[in-house]
């Protein structure tokens, strides 16, 4: 068991949890981000950290969000460490309250 992000996420990228994660486990694509599952030490930190609650521990994870169990898993192992705050990308404020925005992901 351990956290991810969702879909809130995409397109949006604020950064501030990985400032706080302790074990620097976070991973970037072009226009998400990723927990590694095997380095999450479950702390929670990030969580409240988001501005826009995309981050669950793999218990609360809304069902219709399954399927990013998987994707956490996945993308964690191609895409390189993101281990400092960068800034939001262009459109986040814009896409923050936009829902279903699964087919916007960038899998790079
Ligand atoms: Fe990092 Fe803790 Fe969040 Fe896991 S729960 S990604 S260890 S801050
Ligand atoms: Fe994404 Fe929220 Fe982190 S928008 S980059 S999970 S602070």
């Amino acid at each position: 068991m351990a956290y991810l992000v969702a879909e809130p996420c995409i397109r949006c990228k604020y950064t501030d949890c990985v400032e706080v994660c302790p074990v620097d486990c976070f991973h970037a694509g072009p226009n998400f981000l990723v927990i590694d599952p095997d380095e999450c030490i479950c702390c929670g930190a990030c969580e409240p950290a988001c501005p826009v609650q995309a981050i669950f521990s793999e218990g609360d994870l809304p069902e219709p969000w399954g399927e990013y169990v998987g994707l956490n898993a996945e993308l964690s192992r191609r895409w390189p460490s993101i281990t400092h705050r960068k800034p939001p990308l262009p459109d986040a404020d814009r896409w923050k309250d936009v829902r279903d925005k699964r087919s916007e992901l960038d899998l790079g």
